[in-house]
């Protein structure tokens, strides 16, 4: 496995409409086992393919396993998601106000309106199908991967973007 290095927007990579992941192959494992290991390396909640110059549709996810989280998010703290192709089918009218940053966005932190809970499909890094449900931080991230693969970030649609102090950036887990 290898770290890849996270690129920023002076790359164009970042904004291109990501295509569909079509082989689950070796090499496609290879590149979910990079993935895994660059974001824990970050160390991020979440990265999605375009943030390491691969133009594909592929995120990982992985919410921290610390006590707090346990008690937020139970089961769901700790696990890593692998999501090849994935689609928002379902999302609230309800809209949530929170903090994001983002690993291709280093220094900068910005508060953004997403979905309260989203239902989202896609395929496992065998080429599985899937369905996840998920609510509050989670769906907040998932969300943010998911425009990745539109070339999207989340300076584009944030209300206030601002540089935090150390405190500040401690707390904030970048995506
Ligand atoms: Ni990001």
């Amino acid at each position: 496995m290898t770290i890849r290095s996270i690129i920023q927007p002076d790359n164009g990579i970042l904004r291109k409409k990501a295509i569909r992941v079509q082989s689950f192959d070796h090499k496609f494992q290879t590149l979910v086992d990079d993935m895994v290991e660059t974001l824990l390396d970050a160390p991020g909640v979440g990265l999605a393919a375009p943030q390491i110059a691969v133009s594909q549709r592929l995120i990982v996810v992985r919410l921290q396993d610390d006590e707090e989280s346990v008690k937020e998010f139970g089961d769901l703290a700790g696990k890593l998601f692998v999501v090849a192709n994935p689609e928002i089918i379902k999302k609230s009218k309800e809209l949530v106000e929170g903090v994001e940053g983002c690993l291709s966005i280093p220094g900068y932190i910005g508060l953004v309106d997403r979905h309260e809970s989203i239902v989202i499909t896609g395929q496992d890094r065998k080429g599985k199908a899937l369905r996840i449900k998920a609510n509050g931080w989670l769906a907040r991230v998932f969300q943010h991967e998911i425009d990745h693969l539109d070339g999207r970030l989340y300076i584009d649609i944030a209300k206030k973007v601002w540089q935090p102090r150390d405190e500040e950036e401690d707390e904030v887990e970048m995506e």
